[in-house]
């Protein structure tokens, strides 16, 4: 039963996110499921609420929707249509609301389920994997990759996050390189250490790029 929940899940999502062109496509959910598993079998989580939450969790983004209500709901209506029971459902929806960055204003995640998926989606941000992201979502919006004159912004608003004027190269100072003080377990932590190293080490080629060093 489970584990056909689970597979629908997964074709529900590659349906709705193909193709998606700023880094939330199907791959990144593959990706944050992997991770939350590893992650959940560490902690000793619960894999279904994991794996369940993991596959979902962009669904309800409010940037795929016309409000985090909406998308909620949308994801509300597929678990009671899959006979997710109750409980399940319940905490996979409370995983979902609370998980998202929204420019540091995100409360903390209250089981270990919702913290091992939490850091699977921002381990997804870090790294190789995360620096791709980045450029590719800037890419989508429109937004630079780099500007002197725009300033990094250390405390936003969750509207200024998503709506005001940065940079790809920003991002990095405004979120990415945050995320491995926040992370929520030791083996999250863990991962988080490499990936970002691996940014660090970008940035540093980068701007000795930037000023014709290297
Ligand atoms: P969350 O849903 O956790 O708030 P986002 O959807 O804002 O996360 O971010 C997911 C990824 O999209 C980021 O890790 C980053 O790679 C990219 N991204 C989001 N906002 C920006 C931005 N302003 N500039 C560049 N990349 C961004
Ligand atoms: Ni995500």
């Amino acid at each position: 039963m489970e584990r056909k929940i689970i597979e629908a899940a997964e074709r529900y999502v590659q349906e709705t996110l193909r193709g998606e062109g700023s880094g939330h496509d199907w791959w990144h959910i593959y990706r944050v499921n992997k991770l939350a598993l590893t992650i959940a079998e560490k902690e000793g989580a619960d894999p279904f609420v994991c794996s369940l939450a993991a596959l979902l969790h962009d669904i309800a983004d409010e940037k795929f929707n016309a409000s985090e209500k909406a998308g909620l709901v949308k994801v509300s209506l597929w678990l009671t249509k899959h006979e997710v029971t109750n409980p399940e459902k319940q905490h996979v929806l409370e995983i979902i609301s609370t998980m998202s960055f929204k420019g540091g204003n995100s409360t903390g995640m209250k089981t270990i389920e919702g913290m091992a998926v939490q850091d699977a989606d921002r381990l997804d941000a870090l790294g190789a994997i995360g620096i791709a992201r980045t450029f590719a979502y800037s890419g989508h919006v429109g937004q630079m990759i780099y500007d002197p004159d725009i300033p990094v912004r250390n405390t936003m608003t969750k509207s200024e996050y998503r709506n005001g004027v940065s940079t790809a190269i920003n991002h990095f100072y405004e979120k990415l390189l945050t995320l491995k003080d926040r992370m929520n377990t030791e083996h999250g932590k863990k991962l988080a250490e490499s990936r970002h190293q691996q940014m660090v080490s970008y940035l540093d080629v980068f701007f000795s790029e930037w000023e014709g060093i290297r």
